[in-house]
């Protein structure tokens, strides 16, 4: 007589993890250091998620983070120095679970490119904050203090995304 087959192994089950597109106008100030900041910050917090960042413009495609950006975020231990803008692309909607948006004038962009079925996923990054402001302000033509600010401003909105998208 032949073995009686074994209980079949189920499938291991991979959870998917949340894949999150931060967008400014550039993609060289705001959305690389969010995208940095975030990369750490979820990591301390043990939350799986997989991030990238993108522009409104193609301006800066292929250019690192400015240089205040980069220095504003080595100063908090997070290495941008490998990130290269590029711009949004239609697919982006597909691939990403969340698309969060730097201020007011990106997410109306965003919103006017979205495929239908797409726009409930944008959303602006200081929407999941308690603060008074509503948008991370651009800081490309100011001075370096205005990188510092951005990014505690971000801070700030990934302490609230981190809570949206971890559950917690
Ligand atoms: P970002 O800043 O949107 O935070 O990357 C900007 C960078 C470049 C330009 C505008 C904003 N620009 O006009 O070139």
């Amino acid at each position: 007589m032949g073995e009686k087959p074994g209980p079949v192994a189920p499938e291991p089950m991979t959870e998917p993890i949340p894949h999150i597109l931060f967008v400014c106008l550039g993609n060289i100030c705001r959305s690389p250091m969010a995208e940095g900041l975030a990369r750490r910050r979820f990591a301390d917090a043990g939350i799986a998620a997989a991030f990238d960042s993108a522009g409104i413009g193609d301006w800066h495609a292929g250019a690192p983070p400015d240089r205040r950006a980069v220095n504003a975020c080595w100063k908090a231990l997070v290495d941008l120095s490998a990130q290269r803008a590029r711009q949004i692309e239609p697919a982006d909607f597909e691939r990403f679970d969340h698309i969060v948006a730097m201020d007011a004038e990106n997410v109306a962009e965003l919103v006017a490119m979205a495929p239908p079925g797409h726009a409930a996923k944008i959303s602006r990054i200081l929407d999941f904050a308690a603060l008074e402001e509503a948008d991370v302000p651009d800081p490309y033509y100011g001075g370096h203090e205005g990188f510092d600010e951005v990014l505690g401003l971000i801070d700030a909105g990934l302490a609230g995304l981190m809570r949206h998208v971890g559950g917690g």
